[in-house]
């Protein structure tokens, strides 16, 4: 490789460089190992690719020559000495011992920085399993008010609004419903779902498909729940199908009955997932 800078060889300067890169990126590995330190991990990663990145730009300063060059071409072909001179020189590259070293080099900074790059792996965490697509609703399940009362069947008045929760799981984020009751007979049940409104009472999930924010806002005289964030507006009677707004799906409904004693109760969890679309759905 040529020398086109005097001082140490470009060999020697690529090597350190890529000696810099490993030691920097084994360090990150231990860091991260160690509980992580987010400032020092950046500037390891920094020193990891920086290094490795000028010792590749040295590295093709190498390969190519200053200036335009221009050489006159011959016939095409050659004769055996050509191929005996080009074979020599094959065999020379190959065995000068300071390209092989830099070529380990090379192979051992990028394998310190790939078995950096795997460790964040671990961060991601445990597989979610099924809890994305289930809730903290259980059949018989009481819905309780925001201060742990339950509702009854009696609690709200025809137009009135509350937020509820499962009883027992009041902190369970994702479980919260808000509680519309509006004149027996107004709602238009979607097929399969004429028996999920006992006396008027309808409750849907309180996150906004859109993007999550909470859908609390309830205009009893257009019978709409409104998400403040992006005023998608939802029609209550037909399922809380989306009117206007960003939001494209309906929101999931909590299927209801009342018990013996006259307390709101869940049929059972929503049949779909709450919130805000993700991947596994369409
Ligand atoms: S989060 Fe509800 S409309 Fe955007």
């Amino acid at each position: 490789m040529p020398d086109n800078d005097k001082g140490m060889p470009a060999e020697r300067r690529i090597g350190a460089l890529l000696v810099i890169s490993t030691v920097a990126a084994l360090a990150l590995a231990v860091v991260y190992i160690g509980g992580g330190q987010p400032q020092a991990e950046g500037a390891l990663l920094g020193i990891a690719l920086g290094a490795i990145g000028f010792a590749l730009i040295l590295w093709a300063r190498g390969l190519s020559t200053e200036g335009t060059v221009t050489a006159e071409r011959g016939p095409l072909g050659g004769d055996h000495e050509d191929e005996d001179v080009v074979e020599e020189r094959i065999e020379e590259v190959s065995d000068e011992p300071g390209r092989r070293s830099v070529l380990k080099l090379f192979w051992a900074a990028g394998g310190a920085l790939a078995l950096a790059a795997v460790f964040p792996i671990r961060s991601l965490g445990p597989a979610p399993g099924r809890s994305l697509l289930t809730t903290a609703w259980k059949p018989g399940a009481r819905l309780v008010d925001e201060e742990g009362r339950p509702v009854r069947v009696e609690t709200l008045p025809v137009g009135g609004t509350l937020t509820a929760f499962p009883q027992d799981a009041e902190h369970a984020a994702d479980s919260q419903v808000v509680v519309v009751r509006v004149a027996d007979g107004e709602i238009r049940p979607r097929p399969g779902r004429e028996s999920w409104s006992p006396e008027g009472y309808i409750a849907y999930s309180k996150i906004c498909p859109h993007v999550g924010c909470p859908v609390g806002l309830y205009q009893s005289d257009t019978h709409e729940l409104l998400c403040p964030c992006h005023q998608s507006t939802f029609d209550v009677l037909d399922g809380a199908r989306p009117r206007f707004g960003p939001a494209t799906r309906s929101l999931p409904q909590l299927p209801l009955a009342v018990d013996r004693e006259g307390f709101l109760t869940a049929q059972a969890d929503f049949d779909e997932p709450v919130g805000p679309a993700f991947w596994n759905r369409g």
